[in-house]
């Protein structure tokens, strides 16, 4: 291996990468960089409260630190902060404190912003050069954006004061604290001097703001969504939000494909687009195209400025419309410089392969059902640094049709509905309507007529797992040793926060039984997620620039080496598997869960989540990509239909996880917990057998998202317990179950197997998935007792556990039971409370828990964590079903010390308690 673990290059490589993703829209009269020891004056109530994440299983990082823009510049030193505005809303939030809201997926996606008085802006604009002003927004799962103030439109407080500090200041810079792109009228009203996104960038967000503010690090991030004038202007938008079904009318013409093909006008910042404080030209070099192979294409990047920097060279093409219609541009390469001198010159190259600029034609118009092909026609590539100036740049000409790759129809549409259509009208290109092609394979019919093979049930034969490692038996004779109860218990994850895996985590899987145990099958540790480690007991970890963010860097080099980094974090604390990267289609910027997410590309998605994995790869743990697929809203996401063609499936929302998979070498997917097409995606035979492994060759890993649906048939009624439904699909793994032993879930798989309705051979292909898999993990090396030097060093590298012990609240403990007063635990968010019991003699004792959610909406996820002194001791996830009181009785380690704390972690509000006691069981 040949990086260790070092806290202080993890910072610097989540500060450039930070740094790399801030998209700079404006900056006029050289507003930017900032000199130094320049006046300024920070304006915007976001300042004091620094988005690192949104919320949610994307954002629940308990980060040691988190260093917001403001505390930045001012640490820098580099500039003279105007003080009386600061005050102003220091003064501000004593009387407004931050509203997080009460328990999951509450909190509000903007906080109220300070009017400002006239003479407070006056006084700073004579005594400040230039004003900053901070935007924040969040956003999370189970609720998403709404074209609404304090979402994706500025509140008025919040226009209002933007304006008079425009107004008031020559030069005005607005930075974007958000999770994606929103509402952008605002730049022509308010005309500020410069406009950046700067995203959620993490722990180390503010740093990187700071570095770009100073001139240190030159911008180089480029839009990885389109950004219209107005919220109508999306093709999504009047098929978004509904609770029951959307049909994506607009089809491929998703992001920048609909406005360069029929809506040009609509559009005020292009996709890729970014500014620098230098200039480049991008000349366009040798352009071939060779029939087998694609196209090859060489750029030569001048920096034409007086600054360094880096830029970002974006390929094109666009295909003949012919039968099928095309997007009149669509992303098939792109390539960032080094950091380039001025007068500095780096030539990029760029292969396109034949396969990336086919169309896939689901109807069969071409003559060529279910096969991707290339039209007969002129093919022009063009390349630029956004997809508006990108310049034509070589063109090829078909003068027959080719099918580039044969498939087979799967998980098509089954209600009708029209789609959008691109019609060439003379010069011009017009919007058509047509009629979608539905499905005509029955998935159902391809499952049975393609049962796996028939593996005869030995029994015990006395093989372990490391047998099948060490080649003494093979997969299949392993496998032919469990009984069917095994197969069923290994079908079921455990979690949240399962006793068997590293405190505080979401999933464990694979040996979670005794008898599974007693195979030598490893337990594999899963934990959230995209924006880093979440570990619900408290432990800290490290913050990550959030999806859109690592996006606009269009840099595989920074995410591949920041996820080497987020790899070594994951064997650090014994996890196997991170549950992210997200990389679902911005198909709307109304998704609450775009700020996970990369773009509306799926090109630019996959090669950067590629990148991503290769990091992770590195160290022997692996990402979840997730939600596969077409997690287009979070509205009613457990249920809401999203109807689809096939085309826009296979072109939009599954490209970029072929592209993870047989490019990143995924090996582990997570499905979503709606349904596509009427099938809950993880009962759907189709998407995760006939397209995810016969056709892109994967051997991992799916798991459900946790607590999910499936159902049997298209339009069918979903259910949480039709497991067998999963099974049949090759969805492995349905998390998360209390107790797998216990079938929690209450899942119906024993009846299943009884009726026939999910085959034993069924159960132990998606066994062979999970074991292949486990068989590459660090839990099983470890379990085999193999102990790299790496590994010693991370457990090393844990740091001491961190409770805060500086509150303690000090009780005598000296009768046989003590009620501790509820009313001391702060049950907020984040909140840790410590108490410290003083016995006189040495006792057991158990600690009994009466709690209950408290007014939260079912799906809620409600984790707490009672340590004792060092020792995490459970972890408790109460849903927002459990509304009743709950007790549980949970047995403490002995007190031998005469003093012992219990600490109480609340990684998320929402629950409420009756009473907790201490209870002497022994005095010894
Ligand atoms: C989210 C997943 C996440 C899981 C485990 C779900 O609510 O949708 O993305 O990985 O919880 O926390």
């Amino acid at each position: 291996m040949s990086k260790t673990w070092d806290i202080e290059k993890f910072k610097l490589s989540a500060r450039s990468a930070a740094a790399e993703g801030i998209v700079m829209l404006e900056n006029k009269d050289g507003a930017l960089p900032l000199e130094k020891n320049e006046k300024i004056a920070v304006f915007g109530r976001a300042q004091m409260n620094y988005y690192k994440s949104g919320t949610g299983s994307g954002g629940m990082v308990n980060a040691r630190y988190v260093v917001g823009i403001y505390e930045a510049l001012e640490a820098s030193g580099k500039f003279k902060i105007n003080k009386d505005v600061r005050k102003a809303y220091e003064d501000f939030v004593k009387e407004n404190p931050y509203e997080s809201g009460f328990g999951w997926a509450s909190e509000p996606w903007y906080q109220k912003e300070m009017p400002i008085a006239d003479e407070l802006v006056k006084k700073a604009a004579t005594e400040s050069d230039k004003a900053i002003f901070i935007i924040g927004r969040t956003a999370g799962e189970d609720q998403d954006n709404k074209a609404t103030e304090g979402s994706y439109l500025l509140t008025k407080e919040e226009s209002k004061a933007l304006a008079k500090v425009c107004k008031a200041f020559k030069h005005t810079i607005v930075l974007l604290n958000v999770g994606n792109i929103i509402d952008m009228k605002w730049v022509k009203e308010c005309k500020p001097s410069a406009v950046l996104y700067v995203w959620q960038g993490g722990q180390e967000g503010g740093n990187a703001v700071l570095d770009v503010l100073s001139g240190d690090v030159n911008p180089s991030g480029k839009l990885s969504d389109t950004i219209a004038l107005d919220i109508n202007d999306y093709a999504s938008t009047r098929n978004f939000g509904s609770e029951k079904q959307n049909f994506q009318e607009e089809d491929i013409y998703v992001g920048y494909r609909y406005f360069e093909t029929f809506d040009k006008e609509k559009v005020l910042y292009p996709f890729g687009y970014g500014l620098s404080y230098t200039s480049f030209d991008i000349a366009l070099g040798d352009f071939s195209f060779d029939k087998k192979e694609g196209v090859t294409l060489e750029v030569l990047v001048s920096n034409t400025g007086d600054k360094a920097g880096k830029e970002v060279v974006q390929v094109y093409f666009e295909a003949p419309n012919g039968k099928l219609g095309k997007a009149k541009r669509v992303l098939c390469g792109f390539a960032k410089t080094d950091v380039l001198k001025p007068g500095q010159c780096q030539k990029l190259e760029f292969d396109v392969p034949k396969y990336w600029m086919a169309s896939y034609d689901d109807g069969g118009v071409t003559g060529h059902k279910s096969s991707y092909v290339l039209e007969e026609g002129k093919y022009t590539v063009y390349a630029g640094s956004d997809v508006r100036s990108a310049e034509a740049a070589g063109e090829f000409s078909l003068d027959k049709l080719e099918v580039v790759c044969e498939c087979e129809e799967a998980y098509a549409p089954v209600d009708k509905f029209k789609r959008l259509k691109a019609e060439v009208a003379g010069k011009d290109v017009k919007k058509t309507y047509e009629d979608v092609p539905l499905r005509t394979l029955d998935p159902n019919k391809k499952r049975k007529d393609r049962l796996p093979k028939a593996l005869k049930y030995t029994g015990d034969k006395g093989y372990k797992l490391v047998d099948v490692a060490n080649k003494k038996v093979s997969l299949d004779e392993f496998i032919a040793q469990l009984s069917d109860r095994d197969l069923v218990t290994m079908m079921r994850g455990e979690g949240m926060c399962s006793p068997k895996v590293t405190a505080g985590i979401a999933g464990a899987y694979g040996g979670v039984t005794d008898s599974l145990s007693k195979f030598g099958i490893p337990v594999g540790g899963c934990s959230d997620g995209p924006s880093g480690i979440r570990m619900d007991c408290g432990t800290h970890a490290f913050s990550l620039p959030n999806g859109t963010c690592l996006a606009c860097t269009f840099n595989e080099d920074i995410n591949e080496e920041l996820f080497g980094w987020e790899g070594l974090e994951l064997r650090k604390f014994r996890i196997d598997a991170l549950l992210g990267p997200g990389m679902n289609i911005h198909r709307s910027p109304l998704n609450g869960r775009n700020f996970e997410y990369f773009s509306e590309d799926p090109f630019l998605t996959g090669k950067l989540v590629s990148a991503q994995l290769r990091g992770m790869h590195k160290y022997g743990v692996t990402g979840v990509i997730k939600h596969f697929a077409g997690n287009t809203q979070e509205t009613n996401r457990h249920n809401v239909n999203n109807v689809v063609s096939e085309r826009a499936l296979r072109e939009i929302y599954l490209k970029g996880f072929e592209i993870a998979v047989r490019e990143g070498g995924a090996r582990a997917v997570m499905s979503t917990y709606g349904p596509v097409n009427g099938l809950w995606t993880a009962s759907s035979y189709d998407l995760l057998t006939t397209i995810l492994r016969e056709e892109w060759g994967f051997d991992g890993i799916v798991m459900t998202d946790w607590w999910a649906m499936g159902n049997d048939e298209a339009n069918g009624k979903g259910s949480y317990a039709n497991v067998a439904a999963q099974v049949r699909a090759q969805n492995d793994l349905n998390m998360v179950n209390s107790s797998a032993e216990d079938n929690s879930n209450k899942d119906n798989l024993d009846d299943a197997i009884e009726k026939g309705l999910v085959t034993r051979d069924e159960l132990a292909r998606c066994a062979g998935n999970i074991l292949r898999f486990l068989l590459k993990t660090p839990a099983f090396e470890h379990l085999i007792g193999k102990e790299s030097a790496l590994d010693k060093e991370l457990k090393a590298a844990i740091d001491e556990d961190d409770a805060s012990l500086q509150d303690m609240i000090k009780v005598k403990f000296d009768k046989k039971e003590l009620s501790l007063d509820t009313k001391l635990i702060n049950t907020e968010k984040g909140e840790t409370t410590v108490f410290l019991l003083s016995t006189p003699t040495k006792c057991e004792m158990d600690v009994e828990l009466v709690l209950r959610a408290d007014n939260q909406p079912d799906v809620a996820q409600l984790p707490f964590s009672i340590f004792q002194d060092r020792q995490l001791i459970k972890t408790i996830t109460l849903t927002g079903m459990d509304k009743e009181w709950k007790k549980f009785r949970i047995k403490l380690a002995p007190s031998f010390l005469g003093n012992f704390y219990l600490k109480f972690y609340f990684a998320q509000s929402g629950l409420v308690f009756d009473s907790v006691k201490v209870i002497k069981t022994k005095e010894m």
